[in-house]
C-alpha cells in the first residue's frame, strides 16, 4: 500500500515549559556572573543556591575562575562546596566578604527577605551580613506583596530549653495578626529539627499583615530564648527574579 504519511504535515513542537527547577538554574547562573577571581564569596544553601555554588565549581574547574574563597552558610553548602574542589574558610578569617549568593522564601517590594526554610538563617544572616554585595536568586513565585504573605512559615532559630515557652511568647507578640507558632519537626520521624547550630525552629503563620518589620524584628530578638528570625530586612543588594518571560534584575 502506498504511505500517505509523507504528506502528514508534522505536528508543531511542544510549548517549551520552564519548570521551577529551570528557573531557579536560571537565576543561579545569572547571578554567577557577577562572581570574578580573587572574590571571597558567601555561598547561599537550599535548592537556588545548590545550582550557584555547582556553577562556581564548573568555573573554577575549568579555569575561568581563580583565586576563589567560599564561606558556606551550612554544613550542607560546605560539603557540596568541598567536594566541588572550592577551598573553604569562614568568617573569623575573612570578616569581609565580597559577594554572597542566596535563596529566599518571600522577596517582598523593597527586597526584605524571608529566609530559613532550610533551617540556616543564622549563619546566613552572619555572612550575609558581612557582605559588600548580597545578590539574591529567586524564581517568581518567592515575591510577595508584603512579608508573612506566601502562608508560608517564618522561622525563628530559638535554643532548646524550654522551647514551649518561648513559643507561646512568639505567638503572644503576633497575636493581633492570628499567629500560629509551631517547632519544626523532622519529615521522617517527628523528632524536633536541629539547626547546625544545635538549636530549634519555631515557625510563626500569620493570618494578617504583621506591620511594621523593624519593630517586629526587635520585639522578637528582644525575647530570652531567640537566636535569630527569618527576615532579613534591608540586607540584599539585588535580587534576580527567573520567570516564565525572563529574567528581572531588582536593585536595591
Ligand atoms: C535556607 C534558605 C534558603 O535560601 C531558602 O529557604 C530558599 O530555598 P530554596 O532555594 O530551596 O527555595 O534560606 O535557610
Amino acid at each position: 500500500s502506498s504511505s500517505s504519511s509523507s504528506s502528514i504535515p508534522s505536528p508543531p513542537p511542544p510549548p517549551v515549559f520552564l519548570t521551577q527547577d529551570m528557573l531557579k538554574r536560571i537565576a543561579a547562573y545569572k547571578a554567577v556572573e557577577f562572581v570574578q577571581s580573587g572574590m571571597v564569596l558567601g555561598l547561599g544553601t537550599g535548592s537556588t543556591a545548590k545550582y550557584a555554588v555547582q556553577r562556581i565549581g564548573e568555573l573554577l574547574q575549568q579555569g575561568k575562575l581563580k583565586d576563589i574563597i567560599g564561606i558556606p552558610t551550612s554544613k550542607k553548602t560546605q560539603e557540596q562546596a568541598l567536594s566541588l574542589g572550592i577551598p573553604l574558610s569562614d568568617i573569623d578569617e575573612h570578616p569581609v566578604v565580597d559577594l554572597a549568593i542566596d535563596g529566599a522564601d518571600e522577596v517582598d517590594p523593597y527586597l526584605n527577605l524571608v529566609k530559613g526554610r532550610g533551617g540556616s538563617l543564622l549563619r546566613e544572616k552572619m555572612i550575609e551580613g558581612a557582605c559588600k554585595k548580597f545578590v539574591v536568586i529567586v524564581d517568581e513565585s518567592k515575591l510577595v506583596p508584603y512579608l508573612g504573605g506566601s502562608r508560608l512559615a517564618m522561622p525563628v532559630e530559638i535554643v532548646p530549653f524550654c522551647w514551649k515557652f518561648t513559643a507561646q511568647r512568639l505567638q503572644r507578640l503576633f497575636e493581633d495578626s492570628g499567629c500560629v507558632a509551631k517547632l519544626r519537626t523532622c519529615d521522617d520521624n517527628g523528632e524536633p529539627f536541629v539547626t547546625d547550630n544545635a538549636n530549634y525552629i519555631v515557625e510563626l503563620y500569620f493570618k494578617k499583615d504583621i506591620g511594621d518589620l523593624n519593630s517586629a524584628s526587635d520585639s522578637i530578638l528582644r525575647l530570652a530564648g531567640v537566636v535569630e528570625h527569618g527576615m532579613f530586612l534591608n540586607m540584599a543588594t539585588t535580587v534576580i527574579v527567573a520567570g516564565e518571560l525572563g529574567i528581572t534584575v531588582k536593585n536595591k
